[in-house]
C-alpha cells in the first residue's frame, strides 16, 4: 500500500476477536447447563453414521444418553468457563476493542422450554460482560450460535416446529432484559444460512426424521426470520440505544469464465446466497426464494402476521463471516473442487488454499464489502475471518508468520474498503482469537488463535495458554489503529 499517510481505523472501530460458547466454554454439565445439538458430535464425527454436520436419529439419541463427555470435544471446549478471567486478561493485553461471543441458550434455559431462566447461567454471563467492560472491551453478543438446546431438537423437531418462535423470543427477551445495560451490540443468529445447508446444526432438524429435508429447512428458516424480527422489534421499542444485526456466511463466488452459462449460474447462486440477508435487511422474501418454493414445492406454512413481523423487524447492521471464495462453473469438474466453510465449489488457480482446502482471498473481502454495501447501504461488520491451520508449538510459543500474513492481507483490504471505497465498516473480530474447538470437525489441531491452548484433538494437555508471535503483532496493529499494516 503506498499512501503518504498510513491508513488507519477510526476510534470507534470494533477490532478484536470472536468465538462461540460451544467451542470454548466446556463445563457442559456445570452451572445448570443442558446439552445442545453441537454436544452430539465426536471428533471428526468419528464412528457415527453421518457427515461432519449431520447425525442420524439413533446417533443423536445415543449421544444424548452418553455421559462420557470427554468423547465430545464441544462439551469440553477450552475450559473458558473456568478460565475466562485469564483469557479476557490476554485479550486486554492485545488491546481488543471488541469481543464477539455467544450466549449458550442451554445455559440460560437448559431444555429450551423451561418456565424460568437458570439464575446461575445469567450470573455467569453478567460477570463476563462486566469484566469485558472493565477492560475496555465491548461485548458483541450472538444470541444463537449453532447450539440449540438438544431437548428442542429431540422433542420438538427443532426449528421446523412453530413453538420455537415463542421459545426463542422468551430466551432472547430474557437476555436482552438482563444485559441491555452492558451489551449494546447484538447479532440474532450466527450464519443463518446454515439452516439450509446443515439443518441439524443450524436448526436442530434431524434429517432422517422428516419427509422432505428441504421443505423442513425452509419452514425452520421462516420461523427463525419471524423470531429474529420479533426480537429486533422488541429491542428497538424497549431499548432504543441497542443495535441489532443479522449474520450470514459470505459465500463469495466468481464465474469461472465469461461464458454466458457460467455467468448465469454465478448470478443465480449469488442471488440465492444473498437471500437470507436480503430478508433481514429489506423485510421481505426476494423473488429467488419465492420462485424456488413454487418450483420445488417447499413453501413454508405461514401464520397471519408473519410477513408483517418480518417487515417490521429489520436490522441495523449486516455482519458476516468471510474465510474464502469459490469459483462457479456451469460444468462441474470433480477434480477441481475446493471448499469454503459450509459450501463446496471450484478451485481458483490464482489463489492459495489452507490445509483444509479453503481458498485464501484477501481481495475478495474488499470485493464483498463493496458488493454488500451497494446492496444493503447499512454498516457492515466482519464478524469472522481467520486462518485455520496447523501450528507447531515449541513449548513456549508458535512462530506463526503465516497467520500474520493472512490477517495483515485481509485487514489491508478492509482499510482500502473504508478509505478508498467509502464503505462504513463497523469492526473486524478475528475468528478463534484464542484456539478453540473447530466448528466443522471438532478438531483442536485446526487452530485460528493468537493464543495457543495446550490441548490436542483427544483432549490431552494442560489447557495452559501461550501467546503466539501473532499475539504481539495483533497488539501492535490495534495500538497503531492499523497504521503498521
Ligand atoms: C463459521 C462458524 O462457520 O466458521 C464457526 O460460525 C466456525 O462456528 C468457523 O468455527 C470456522 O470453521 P471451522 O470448522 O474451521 O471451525
Amino acid at each position: 500500500m503506498s499512501h503518504a499517510v498510513p491508513l488507519t481505523f477510526s476510534q470507534g472501530f470494533l477490532i478484536g476477536g470472536s468465538f462461540a460458547a460451544n467451542q470454548v466454554e466446556g463445563a457442559c454439565r456445570e452451572g445448570g447447563r443442558g446439552l445442545s445439538v453441537w454436544d452430539c458430535f465426536r471428533l471428526n464425527n468419528r464412528g457415527q453414521g453421518g457427515d461432519a454436520f449431520t447425525l442420524p436419529y439413533r446417533d443423536v439419541l445415543a449421544a444424548a444418553a452418553d455421559k462420557n463427555d470427554a468423547d465430545y470435544p464441544k462439551r469440553c471446549g477450552i475450559d473458558f468457563y473456568h478460565r475466562w478471567r485469564e483469557d479476557i486478561g490476554l485479550f486486554a493485553q492485545m488491546g481488543f476493542c471488541a469481543l464477539r461471543l455467544s450466549i449458550s441458550w442451554s445455559r440460560i434455559f437448559p431444555h429450551g422450554d423451561d418456565a424460568e431462566p437458570n439464575a446461575e447461567g445469567l450470573a455467569f454471563y453478567r460477570s463476563i460482560f462486566e469484566c469485558l467492560r472493565e477492560n475496555g472491551i465491548e461485548p458483541v453478543v450472538t444470541i444463537s450460535h449453532f447450539d440449540l438446546p438438544l431437548h428442542l431438537a429431540l422433542e420438538y423437531g427443532g426449528w421446523a416446529n412453530r413453538d420455537l418462535v415463542r421459545l426463542f423470543e422468551y430466551y432472547a427477551r430474557t437476555i436482552l432484559d438482563a444485559y441491555h445495560d452492558v451489551v449494546k451490540t447484538w447479532i440474532t443468529f450466527n450464519e443463518i444460512d446454515a439452516t439450509l445447508h446443515i439443518p441439524f446444526v443450524g436448526a436442530g432438524i434431524i434429517p432422517d426424521q422428516v419427509a422432505n429435508v428441504k421443505a423442513a429447512s425452509w419452514q425452520a428458516l421462516h420461523h427463525q426470520f419471524v423470531a429474529a424480527a420479533r426480537v429486533i422489534r422488541y429491542a428497538h421499542m424497549t431499548y432504543p440505544d441497542l443495535r441489532l444485526g443479522c449474520m450470514a456466511t459470505k459465500n463469495l463466488k466468481y464465474p469461472k469464465t465469461c461464458k454466458p452459462e457460467d455467468c448465469l449460474k454465478f448470478l443465480r447462486e449469488t442471488e440465492e446466497d444473498a437471500a437470507v440477508t436480503d430478508v433481514q435487511v429489506f423485510g421481505r422474501y426476494p423473488h429467488v426464494v419465492t420462485w424456488e418454493w413454487q418450483h420445488e414445492g417447499t413453501a413454508p406454512v405461514m401464520e397471519p402476521g408473519d410477513l408483517d413481523d418480518i417487515a417490521a423487524g429489520t436490522v441495523d447492521f449486516v455482519s458476516f463471516s468471510y474465510y474464502a471464495s469459490l469459483v462457479v462453473s456451469a460444468q462441474k469438474d470433480p477434480a477441481e473442487m475446493a471448499s469454503a466453510n459450509l459450501l463446496v465449489g471450484q478451485k481458483n488457480p490464482y489463489l492459495d488454499q489452507t490445509p483444509w482446502g479453503w481458498q485464501i482471498d484477501p481481495v475478495g473481502l474488499r470485493y464483498s464489502l463493496n458488493e454488500m454495501y451497494a446492496r444493503y447501504n447499512l454498516p457492515l461488520f466482519v464478524a469472522e475471518n481467520g486462518l485455520g491451520t496447523l501450528d507447531e508449538f515449541d513449548g513456549h510459543t508458535v512462530e506463526d508468520d503465516y497467520r500474520i500474513d493472512y490477517v495483515r492481507s485481509h485487514l489491508r483490504q478492509v482499510l482500502l474498503a473504508i478509505h478508498e471505497d467509502g464503505i462504513p465498516v463497523m469492526g473486524y473480530t478475528h475468528w478463534g482469537c484464542i484456539d478453540c474447538v473447530a466448528g466443522s470437525t471438532s478438531q483442536m489441531k485446526k487452530r485460528y488463535g493468537f493464543i495457543y491452548v495446550d490441548q490436542d484433538d483427544e483432549g490431552r494437555g494442560t489447557l495452559d495458554r501461550f501467546p503466539k508471535k501473532s499475539f504481539y503483532w495483533y497488539r501492535d496493529v490495534i495500538a497503531s489503529r492499523g497504521a503498521i499494516l
